[in-house]
């Protein structure tokens, strides 16, 4: 199955509406001509509408969270609805900074799945087990339970542009990468649990990234993976000339 490799860069909490539009341009000019991979980035909110200003066609925008509700008393969120409007065609989900420092639940990130399907936006469900899960042999049943309860009552039509982020909490940010042979096993893992809880059409064509402290370096050897079919980055997407080394692995 012939899956299009997705890089998408999380910028975090970095870059302010100038540093972004100064980014952009130069990103811009680095991958012109690249149409091979589809390239995404994630800026914070307040850089969204400026971004998509200056993004070429080939870079697509994504929030790196959106809330449930599409208006009301709720200070300080932002809905489904506004994220779309700035030009976004992507929502990060559930992404492991989100679910320690505030707050998101498997539940709230179901319900977060499908705010975004609800006006458009592809969801990128990011999951990952921490150092401790891992020492405990809890890797698959913490992620069974990510994917279970995130993705529960949705049908297969629901998800068609669901992409989903494997990445280990002790990876991120950390200079740790997994291994190849970690990385392909989860991955294949997923692969397998989509196709018991959906079908197999439906699994092989599922895109699932690897997240954790990848860069130029060690980029390609994750993308020759079988089960790999994207990246997302955090730290190494913050550089206009390292991310696009990241998004020309083929070379
Ligand atoms: P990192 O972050 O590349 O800095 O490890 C990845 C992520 O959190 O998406």
């Amino acid at each position: 199955m012939d899956r299009k490799p997705l890089i998408a860069g999380n910028w975090k909490l970095n870059k302010n509406c100038s540093e972004s539009v100064e980014y952009i341009k130069k990103f811009g000019e680095l991958v012109k001509g690249v149409n091979d991979v589809e390239i995404l980035l994630a800026p914070p909110f307040t850089s969204l509408y400026v971004a998509n200003e200056n993004c070429p066609d080939n870079i697509n925008l994504s929030s790196q969270d959106l809330y449930i509700n599409e208006n009301g008393a709720y200070t300080g969120q932002i809905s489904p609805g506004m994220v779309l409007e700035t030009g976004c065609k992507y929502a990060i989900i559930g992404h492991s900074e989100m679910r320690q420092f505030f707050g998101d639940t498997d539940s709230l990130v179901n319900e977060k799945i499908k705010a975004s399907i609800s006006v458009g936006l592809k969801p990128i469900l990011c999951i990952g087990e921490t150092e401790k899960d891992r020492d405990l042999n809890n890797t698959f049943s913490v992620l069974d339970k990510q994917v279970r309860k995130g993705l529960e009552s949705f049908s297969e039509s629901d998800l068609k542009d669901l992409v989903i982020a494997y990445e280990p909490v002790w990876a991120i940010g950390t200079g740790k990468t997994a291994t190849i042979e970690i990385v392909q096993e989860v991955h294949s893992y997923l692969r397998d649990l989509i196709a018991k809880m959906f079908h197999n059409e439906f699994s092989e064509q599922l895109r699932i990234l690897y997240g954790g402290s990848v860069k130029p370096s060690n980029v390609s050897e994750l993308m020759n993976l079988e089960d790999v079919d994207g990246a997302l980055v955090g730290g190494a997407s913050l550089d206009p000339l390292e991310f696009s080394k990241i998004v020309k692995f083929k070379g």
